[in-house]
Parts: structure tokens; sequence; C-alpha cells
């Protein structure tokens, strides 16, 4: 490990910019691998804007990093870590993982997505004494969310009070890269398996955002709807396929599914220093092809295992709009 951590984020969108910014702060030297149509944007640098429950902090500006275009540039440096900033869709097209594992050495690898067999999927590329897995705890979307809407342009993120950034992974690797989040002022900690952590959180939000989707991305018709019930059921098996069925890890969650908890958490939306129906749509809008991925692999795999998944398969099904009951 050199004296400043060199680390390649690959993807500069809302997720690379806010960890861009962390490691920064921490003194790591900082690159970032895009594509070639969004390499001069990012070649001007990023405008940041903090956001608070009560105030929101002046406007940053993250600059003064390499920005590559390819791995053959990649390939002629030495990285200590490749941070992955894109979706699990994105992870997933074409043979770029498997280029990008030839070009980073013996690199960390640090993955972010939540899809299902993601991890499984990387450590086709990388081996398991490499990889670190993080979760994302922040909210992060292009500024404005709508015209004269919150801050100015650039890019806003929210770190929730109390949010913890759980990463998990070999214990030196793992070490370095929650010592780096922490120098730079980010909640990083240690845990035994941020898969099991995402777990159930991931299970549920995926199927609610494909049922608010349905109800045209409005917290409104989406409670008045048909579809909650049918949602609600869809999440139950979700659940139970991504935690492999495991009771003791699903109890709590499936109580979250009970009416007054649901009319809790949209209460608790409200809280949020931004519109969150309006971010929700923006951002799972954006990242649609990840959502259409991760419910494919929880009905796939709860086929495989002859879990029930037929709830899942009507809120996959083309079109559906209103979900059965
Ligand atoms: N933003 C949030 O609030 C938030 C919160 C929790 C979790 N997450 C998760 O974090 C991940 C990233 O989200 P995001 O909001 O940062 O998305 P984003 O703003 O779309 O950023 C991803 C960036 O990566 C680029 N990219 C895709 N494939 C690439 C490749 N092979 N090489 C280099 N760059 C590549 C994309 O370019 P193109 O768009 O041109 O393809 C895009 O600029 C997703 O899994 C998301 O669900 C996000």
């Amino acid at each position: 490990m050199s004296a400043r951590p060199r680390v390649l984020l690959v993807g500069a969108g809302s997720v690379g910019q806010v960890f861009g910014r962390f490691l920064a702060a921490a003194g790591c030297e900082l690159t970032f691998l895009v594509k070639a149509r969004h390499a001069e944007a990012t070649r001007a640098g990023f405008t940041l804007h903090p956001l608070g429950l009560v105030s929101r902090g002046p406007p940053e500006r993250l600059s003064g990093f390499e920005v590559l275009e390819s791995q053959d540039e990649v390939a002629r440096r030495t990285w200590d870590q490749v941070w992955f900033c894109v979706s699990s869709a994105a992870l997933r097209e074409g043979t770029w993982v498997g280029g990008l594992a030839r070009a980073t050495g013996e690199a960390t690898w640090v993955m972010l997505q939540p899809a299902l067999h993601d991890r499984e999927w990387l450590l086709q590329h990388v081996p398991e004494d490499r990889l670190v897995s993080g979760l994302i705890p922040f909210i992060s979307f292009a500024s404005p969310l709508k015209p004269g809407q919150g801050p100015g342009p650039g890019t806003a993120f929210w770190l929730p009070p109390l949010a913890r950034g759980l990463f998990s992974g070999p214990p030196g690797r793992l070490r370095e890269v929650v010592r780096a989040l922490r120098q730079g002022g980010y909640p990083a900690r240690e845990h035994p398996s941020v898969a099991q952590a995402m777990a159930v959180p991931s299970a549920v939000l995926n199927v609610f955002v494909t049922g608010l989707e349905a109800a045209d991305w409005r917290f409104a018709r989406f409670r008045e709807g048909p579809s909650v019930r049918a949602v609600r059921e869809a999440t139950r098996e979700a659940i139970a396929i991504a935690t492999g069925g495991h009771r003791g890890r699903t109890a709590w969650a499936v109580g979250l599914l009970r009416p007054l908890a649901f009319r809790l958490a949209f209460l608790g939306t409200r809280l949020a220093p931004f519109d969150m129906e309006t971010y929700l749509r923006a951002h799972f809008t954006k990242v649609s092809a990840q959502t259409r991925l991760m419910i494919r692999e929880y009905i796939d795999t709860g086929r495989d295992r002859g879990q029930p998944v037929r709830h899942l398969e009507a809120l996959n099904a083309p079109g559906a709009r209103t979900l059965p009951r």
C-alpha cells in the first residue's frame, strides 16, 4: 500500500462523486474511469451539495483528480483500490469487468451493487481475498430534482443521521478501505456480512419501487390503489428468497409489511431534506435496468429452489400496471 492510496473509481455518477469526495478528503490519489461520453464533463470537476435535516452545507468542488477512458490507460498504472460505482446492470454489460481484472493487478476491489448475485458474478473475475463489499447508506442525485427546487446544479447528497456505511471482506483489505473512508469523514464500519445486511432492505426496496412505478411514482396512488396487497405478497416472496427462507432473519422484515408500518414509512419520507417521491422517480427511472434484473433474479432463484414466486411474476409481467390482489 502506497503512502497515498491510489484509488480508481469506475463511474463518476451520483455515487462515484460522493465516494470520491470522502476519499479525496482522506488524501487518496483519485482517478475516475469513465465512458468517453462523460470524460469532458468529468475533467471539468464536480459541484457537490451536502444536505442536512435542518440546513445544507455550502457547495463544495471536487476536482484535481485524473480521468481515464480506457483499460489500456488503467493497465499502465498500479492501483491499491478499484471501486465499482456503477449499477448491477452496468456490471453485467459486455466483458469490460474481465478486462479490468487483467488491468488492475492485485488491487482491492470494492463492490457496492445490490443484486442477489452480483458478488458471485464478480468472484468469477477476482478472488474472494481481494473483494470488499459495501452498502450505500446515503442518497445522492443530480440537482435540482425539479427546476427551482433545492440546491443549484451539481450533485446533492444526504447522509441520514446515524447512517452507517457497512463494509465486509478480507480483514487486511477491509481495514484499509474503512480507514481511508473514516479519515475522510465518512461513517464507515466493518460488518461480518454486507450481503446479509443488504438482503432484506434490497428486497423490500426493489419490490416496493416496482409497485410504485406501476402507480406512476405517486405515493398516494400506490397507497390507495389495488396493488398494495400484491406488492406486500411479492415482498414476502422476495425476502424469503433473499434470505434463503431463514426465519430468524425475516420475522422483523415481515412485520414491516403491516399496513401501519407502511403508513409510518411513508410519513418518515417527509423528514428527508428533498422531495422523496421525485427522487425515487428520478433515481429508479435511471437504474430501471437494475431493478428489472433484481426482480428477475429473485424469480429465477426462487423457482430453482422451489420457493413461491407467483406475486413476483405478476409484478414483473410485461406492461403490468395493475397487480393482482
Ligand atoms: N444515487 C443514490 O442515491 C444511490 C443510493 C444507494 C445505492 N445506489 C446504487 O449505486 C449504483 C450507482 O448509482 P448512481 O446513482 O451513481 O448511478 P449513475 O448516476 O447512473 O452513475 C453510474 C455511472 O457509471 C457509468 N458507467 C456505467 N458503466 C460504466 C463502465 N463500464 N465504465 C465506466 N463508467 C460506467 C454510467 O454511465 P452511463 O449512464 O452513460 O451508462 C454513469 O455515469 C446503483 O447500483 C444504485 O442503485 C445509488
